[in-house]
């Protein structure tokens, strides 16, 4: 939310037990608050980033120094790097930059700032009415009577609002497609059951809570039609990458015959990522793994693996949801056409 020059956001970290918001003056503080969780989500990244170039053009306004591209640069460079795989970081700050290079050249600064302003107050408008598209588009591809699984936190909080996975689960629960949703705790950060659980228990969709080692049985179980999740990054041949899991997830879900959907603005296709192996992937603090909730579980010092996102190939992809349409069988052809 931004507010009187500043930007709140609500600390992720803290939910469900403490609703906090966090006051960002300048770009540092955003890119603290990105890189450390309190928000977390790739377009709800992206819409923190564009506020965060908005508020280093406001600094140096107030300092009397000129607003251009060139000048943000290194906020722009600071932003960008908080988190390396979510592209809509990038994609948001590209769109700000570029704003200011529509401007006439003899615009004061006070006058950049109110556009650089406005653009992201449209960013964050845009993927509201992109989610509420996705939503509706992904829900009809539901058969009625089944229940859904979902993985991460891909819901109001992750996003301008609505949601992408968790925006399609809603609507397809007000429509009465589906029974009800079983949610992965997503280790290491449990997005799945400190996130996608209060949301859902807010809007009082049944769900149940599942430990992400039990999703191969409750995909056996045939109670499951589809698996819906959300994207960091698209490849331009549709490869996926998501929260850590994810692929686990598509593997099981073609073994057992269950469906896989895969919500994302286009905001998070990057056609100039070839493939699914070029894409970035983000290594995370090991003490997240080494320890529950601030408690130690393993040995002091152990030696730990902590990606935070894996890739999943387009061939196990049955539905790419998008503002501008459905793919169901992905690849690049496909991925070009959302672009026509
Ligand atoms: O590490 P996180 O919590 O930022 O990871 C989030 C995810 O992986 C989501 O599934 C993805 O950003 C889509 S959110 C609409």
């Amino acid at each position: 939310m931004y507010k009187d020059k500043n930007l709140y956001v609500l600390d992720q970290r803290l939910l469900p037990h403490q609703e906090s918001w966090l006051c960002c003056g300048d770009a540092t503080d955003v890119v603290k608050m990105i890189r450390d969780m309190a928000v977390r989500g790739a377009p709800a990244i992206g819409i923190a980033a564009a506020y965060g170039y908005l508020l280093a053009a406001r600094q140096l306004a107030e300092a009397g120094g000129s607003v251009t591209a060139h000048a943000l640069e290194g906020a722009y460079e600071e932003l960008a790097a908080a988190r390396p795989t979510a592209v809509n970081l990038v994609w948001a700050l590209n769109r700000m930059a570029r704003s200011l290079m529509n401007v006439a050249a003899d615009a004061p600064s006070a006058e950049r700032v109110c556009l650089l302003e406005a653009e992201a107050q449209s960013i964050h408008q845009q993927d509201l009415v992109a989610n509420l598209a996705m939503s509706q588009a992904g829900a009809s591809l539901i058969a009625a009577g089944q229940s859904v699984l979902t993985h991460c936190n891909t819901g109001a909080l992750a996003t301008g609002g609505q949601g992408t996975a968790l925006g399609v689960i809603r609507d397809a629960w007000a429509a009465g497609r589906i029974k009800g949703v079983f949610v992965d705790e997503t280790r290491p950060w449990l997005q799945g059951a400190r996130l996608t659980a209060w949301e859902l228990q807010q809007e009082s969709i049944p769900y149940h809570l599942i430990c992400d080692s039990a999703a191969a049985s409750v995909l056996a179980s045939g109670k499951v039609g589809w698996v819906i999740v959300g994207a960091d990054r698209v490849a331009a041949n549709g490869d996926v990458a998501n929260k850590i899991g994810t692929y686990s997830l598509a593997v099981l879900a073609r073994h057992h015959g269950v469906k896989f959907m895969v919500v994302a603005p286009l905001a998070t296709l990057d056609r100039d990522c070839p493939d699914g192996s070029q894409i970035e992937i983000e290594q995370r603090p090991a003490d997240e793994v080494r320890a529950l909730a601030g408690q130690p579980v393993a040995p002091a010092g152990a030696p730990v693996h902590n990606p935070a996102f894996d890739v999943t190939p387009a061939k196990l992809i049955d539905a790419l949801v998008t503002e501008a349409g459905v793919v169901r069988h992905l690849d690049r052809d496909g991925i070009q056409r959302l672009f026509a």
